[in-house]
């Protein structure tokens, strides 16, 4: 006799509409990724080189896999662990993988929020002095290098506490008055806040060499596959998939929901948006070289946290009407920080709600509240920013590209799904998917994708990270993805606390007709 708990069924929460959706959908995507990384990534891999294979990458890797994450999520119904494991027993792994991967990018991601929202207010009097980076890295940080020393620093502990705090409300008020409610506010918020920033930054003195260097190809660049591992690292951040977002969240679409045209869309949203970031930033880096009297590409401090949080402090200082641009460009982050720090963990509490048969707040409560105790323990300390900086590498090259290689071997190689995800795309979407969506989630991503990871492989056993000392990298990076490795099989290897089919109404009548 089964041991297992029947628990009452409760009806699969939903979006009020397929507007809500997809706004969700933005509201995750536009994330720091957009604002924060990428003017960054394509700075260091060539500035106007780096648009031709951030292109290819969307259109080969970024939509694609999209249409996998909506295909899984809507057809099968559930968070990751819950779908892949009604793809397949052996296969659930993989979901709490992904699983694993967001509580991770939650624990760091919320960090960077906060460092937003203490800018916000520190650009409003320019705060930082004449010194910029000794400011973020002593006043602000009291940055103690790679030595481990973990003393909280009380200038980011209680913002830390306060932002869990309101994430955790929203995940527990639930989809629709939660999540829908909140990006509804934020991101329209967000269009109009970015696009005061963007058309003042193409105004400034310079601005146009700043955006020459954006937009001129450099096609000796392509020749390096770096760019091309950055390019295509960039897009599955940035489109937040291959880590169960866009999975969890097509789960909660009504059965005839258009799919394909709804995934062009938010890719397409994503990537003007940050392009946009990227006018916006090369733009004003036009107006600092100017004032410094060097060429674009010879500036320094350009890169991840260093070019929003010591660069940009900056060119606010130089820059007329500075406070203002600063208040508007760190309320740009925080904005779309907080709406993507929602669906990653959206991810992390759905599963638990599946697997454990928890209530919404239940599992918001202890694994969110798990998580933000971590994020508060490790990323609130004087070790945060080596910690965070090798933890987000390790992460999404090793994790991310890990996980969408083996999202497609699955859905093509192993469990042979391709041909019914498609089917599924195309009966209830308005726009088809051919034979192209097939043969590149079967065959030529996971290829290309399976290159990069051990070029990146290659890369990191041959060279410490950012020169950090390798038993830094070694302990806080490999630790970091054996830690993954070690939760996805353990967690896999759990007994449901109801029959996997229970809660979903549509899987017999899907068995039935598969
Ligand atoms: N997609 C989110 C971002 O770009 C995670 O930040």
């Amino acid at each position: 006799m089964s041991t297992q708990k029947t628990a009452p069924h409760v009806g699969r929460e939903q979006w009020t509409g397929q507007l809500g959706f997809l706004l969700a959908a933005i509201g995750s995507a536009v994330g720091l990724g957009n604002i924060w990384r990428f003017p960054g990534v394509a700075y260091e891999n060539g500035g106007g080189a780096f648009l031709i294979p951030y292109l290819v990458a969307l259109l080969t890797a970024g939509v694609p896999i999209l249409l996998l994450d909506y295909s899984f999520g809507h057809r099968f119904r559930g968070a990751a662990p819950t779908v892949f494991r009604r793809v397949g027993r052996r296969f659930e792994s993989l979901g709490w993988f992904q699983v694993a991967i967001s509580f991770v990018i939650a624990t760091y991601y919320a960090v960077i929020i906060v460092w937003a929202i203490r800018y916000m207010f520190f650009s409003a009097t320019l705060a930082w002095g004449d010194d910029p980076t000794g400011f973020f890295v002593g006043d602000f940080l009291q940055d103690a290098g790679t030595g481990l020393s973990f003393d909280f620093v009380g200038g980011i502990f209680w913002p830390m506490l306060a932002l869990w705090l309101v994430t955790l409300t929203v995940l527990g008020l639930g989809v629709a008055k939660g999540i829908e409610r909140t990006v509804k506010i934020f991101i329209p918020l967000l269009a109009v806040v970015f696009l005061i920033l963007v058309v003042r930054a193409v105004f400034l003195e310079g601005a146009l060499d700043g955006l020459n260097e954006f937009f001129t190809p450099n096609w000796a660049a392509l020749a390096d596959p770096g760019v091309w591992i950055a390019a295509y690292s960039q897009i599955f951040f940035s489109l937040s998939i291959a880590f169960g977002i866009m999975l969890t969240y097509s789960s909660y679409l009504r059965r005839r929901s258009n799919l394909v045209p709804v995934s062009y869309v938010a890719a397409f949203a994503n990537s003007s948006f940050e392009l946009l970031a990227g006018i916006g930033v090369f733009a004003t880096l036009g107006y600092m070289a100017g004032q410094q009297g060097v060429a674009v590409g010879e500036l320094e401090g350009i890169t991840g946290v260093a070019l929003s949080f010591m660069t940009f402090p900056q060119i606010i200082s130089m820059m007329p009407g500075g406070p203002v641009f600063g208040v508007l460009f760190f309320a740009s982050l925080t904005l779309a920080g907080f709406t993507s720090l929602v669906s990653i963990l959206q991810v992390v509490s759905a599963a638990f709600q599946e697997k454990f048969a928890l209530s919404r707040v239940q599992a918001t409560a202890a694994i969110g509240g798990l998580c933000a105790v971590i994020s508060l323990a490790l990323f609130s300390t004087t070790t945060s920013l080596a910690l965070l900086d090798t933890v987000d590498k390790y992460t999404n090259e090793v994790g991310v590209v890990l996980s969408a290689i083996l999202s497609c071997l699955v859905a093509g190689l192993f469990a042979r799904k391709l041909p019914e995800l498609q089917a599924h795309l195309n009966s209830v979407s308005t726009a088809r998917v051919g034979t192209w969506w097939r043969v590149l989630v079967g065959f030529i991503v996971p290829i290309a994708l399976l290159y990069m990871l051990i070029s990146s492989l290659v890369t990191l056993f041959t060279e410490p990270y950012a020169g950090y000392p390798w038993s830094f990298v070694n302990t806080v990076g490999w630790g970091v993805v054996g830690a993954m490795v070690v939760a996805a099989v353990g967690y896999s290897l759990i007994r449901w606390r109801r029959p996997v089919d229970d809660f979903d109404p549509e899987a017999l009548d899907r068995k039935a007709t598969s």
